[in-house]
């Protein structure tokens, strides 16, 4: 897992250490102590390798933030304040040294560790804006239609939505993604794994494979085995990013299962879909993997979609159960259309491309559309935390 270096300064070692305890619940996090001696004003003096996050404890009188406000030299390091409640002096001074969040010293672990959180993503964001958006379609359970919606979904971006998208499948033991478009794989995620090195935007379209529609597939190994365990996750990495540079929209299927390989597009998603269908297994298999998704590498919920497939009425789990079992207000329906979805799959043929007013077409129009709207996400800014007197909050 890719962790986010956070380095906690402070005059005092006990309140550095009291704060690095917040942090040491999330295993993502790796953070440095840093006791700042006296006769210096710059918290990070002598540090030689920059943090991703300076999150630094302010006292009345210390002159570290004045510091950081005046030589703006590490504008680009994001700060987090900690400081005393109401105290205009500190704010204004955090504010000057640009801090992206100020926190009274008895905030709980828990608005930490949420502030540290809201920091990675941005980092993530910026470290990857101006290209593509990822989309993982990850199975709540095997055999939800995780495959099916992916392959649909990515020919929907293409055709409705007049995006560049490849398709890229994940499931590196059974991969069967090529035969949803019917397309003969001879290359794909291994191939450019191996070219990592030398892959750029001219050599990474050689190993997708163009369907008519303008979609690409990266395919997965058809021949022989692949365990996540042996794949340079630095390489899929620099392959990730190739493919992001070239297209607007990068949709992976994904397997229902944790490994190196999935957990590197899980977190660097921008949406997660989880496919589930009304069935005790799939939804309680569906709420295990929220939560590992949540929980475990720290997903925030708003990045993630919950898709239940295969709807009737008649079920007797209904999609409220759904959204109580998941904790979740909005999830996409897709209706159950055996016909059709099997016609598509055994032909190797998008449902659109055989009806495109059937009502599976619709509700996989529906979800391209849920899925590129822009998410409006206005973070509350700190001096409406810290400060709600002053802002009538
Ligand atoms: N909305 C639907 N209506 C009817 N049948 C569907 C629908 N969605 C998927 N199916 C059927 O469900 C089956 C499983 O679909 P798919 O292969 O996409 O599942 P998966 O979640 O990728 O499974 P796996 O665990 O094998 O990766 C397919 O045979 C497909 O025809
Ligand atoms: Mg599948």
């Amino acid at each position: 897992m890719r962790t986010f270096y956070v380095i906690v300064a402070s005059r005092s070692r006990a309140t550095a250490e009291k704060l690095a305890g917040h942090l040491a619940q999330r295993r993502e996090f790796e953070v440095k102590l840093r006791v700042i001696a006296n006769g210096h004003s710059d918290p990070l003096h002598g540090v030689k390798e920059l943090p991703e996050l300076l999150l630094m404890h302010y006292g009345p009188g210390n002159d570290e933030l004045e510091y950081l406000a005046e030589h703006g030299v590490r504008e680009q390091l994001p700060l987090i304040v900690c400081g005393p409640v109401d105290d205009p002096e500190a704010m204004r001074l955090a504010m000057r040294a640009g801090a992206r969040d100020y926190l009274p010293e008895n905030a709980s672990a828990e608005d930490f560790v949420a502030s540290v959180l809201r920091i990675q993503e941005e980092t993530i964001r910026a470290r990857t804006a101006g290209s593509g958006k990822l989309i993982v379609v990850a199975n709540g359970k095997g055999g939800s239609g995780a495959s099916f919606l992916a392959t649909n979904l990515a020919h929907s971006l293409v055709v409705d939505g007049d995006h560049r998208v490849t398709l890229v499948d994940l499931d590196l033991q059974f991969g069967g993604l090529s035969r949803y478009l019917d397309i003969t794989a001879k290359v794909g995620i291994l191939q450019a794994i191996d070219a990592a090195d030398e892959i750029d935007e001219m050599s990474a379209q050689a190993y997708t494979h163009e369907h008519a529609s303008g979609l690409r597939l990266l395919a997965a190994p058809a021949k022989h085995l692949v365990l996540a365990n042996n794949i340079s996750i630095e390489k899929l990495e620099t392959v990730l990013d190739a493919y992001l540079s070239i297209n607007d929209y990068l949709v992976a299927d994904s397997p229902a299962r944790l490994d190196p390989v999935t957990e590197l597009f899980f977190e660097r998603a921008d949406k997660i879909v989880i496919v589930t269908q009304q069935s005790l297994p799939h939804v309680h298999d569906s709420a295990r993997l929220l939560h590992l998704l949540t929980s475990e590498i720290g997903i925030q919920k708003k990045r993630i979609t919950v898709v239940v497939n295969r709807v009737s009425k008649n079920a007797q789990i209904t999609i409220a159960d759904i959204q109580k079992a998941l904790r979740t207000k909005e999830v996409i329906t897709i209706p159950n259309h055996y016909r059709i979805a099997s016609e598509s799959i055994n032909a190797g043929i998008p449902v659109a491309e055989i009806s495109k007013t059937a009502a599976l077409s619709r509700g996989i129009r529906k979800l391209q559309v849920a899925l590129t709207n822009p998410v409006s996400q206005p973070s509350p800014g700190f001096l409406k935390r810290a400060m709600p007197n002053f802002l009538g909050g």
